[in-house]
């Protein structure tokens, strides 16, 4: 028997005011999409805005429904455009914010398990990496230089091989 470990770390900054200019401008392109959320059953509007490595600039934000479950998160929204819109380009950097209108905003969150998977697989399929900026309305940003190290021992399309 053999144990394996698995480590990863990230950067902590106090605020989007630590960020450079560039990483600091997408955080709050995330935050003022999220006024583009459907969210009246969470109230929880989440908001995220890619950079391309064309350059270009895509966003993406939850849309829920009636039917609770047929409601989609901003990241996998994200990526729909994205391969959409600017199909076979990658991804160089995400950034996720929310604005939770009957509660607080002042932390960063992470991607659900079923985005974590779809990232996953937009790595993949570009191959290349693509680094996250977590934040809220306010406080603390993460960053992720890739996010398929959210995701370890993940399934993917060799297992279907
Ligand atoms: N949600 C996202 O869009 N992204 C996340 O990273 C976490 C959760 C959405 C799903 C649902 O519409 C609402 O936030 C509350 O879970």
């Amino acid at each position: 028997m053999n144990k394996d470990e698995y480590h990863f770390s990230y950067d902590v900054y106090n605020s989007v005011d630590e960020l450079n200019e560039i990483d600091a401008s997408l955080v709050q392109a995330a935050r003022k999409v999220t006024a583009s959320a459907y969210a009246p059953y969470s109230n929880f509007h989440v908001g995220a805005v890619a950079k391309l490595s064309n350059g270009e600039l895509v966003s993406g934000t939850n849309q829920e429904n009636a039917a609770y479950p047929v409601g989609i998160c901003a990241e996998r929204a994200l990526l729909a455009a994205a391969a959409s819109l600017h199909p076979g380009i990658a991804i160089d950097t995400i950034a996720i914010s929310y604005h939770n209108t009957k509660g607080k905003s002042d932390h960063p969150i992470s991607p659900c398990g079923m985005c974590r998977q779809s990232l996953v697989e937009y790595e993949e399929r570009v191959k290349q990496p693509i680094r996250l900026i977590l934040s809220g309305m306010d406080g603390k940003v993460i960053v992720v230089e890739k996010a398929n190290s959210l995701l370890p021992l993940s399934f993917g399309s060799i297992d279907l091989k």
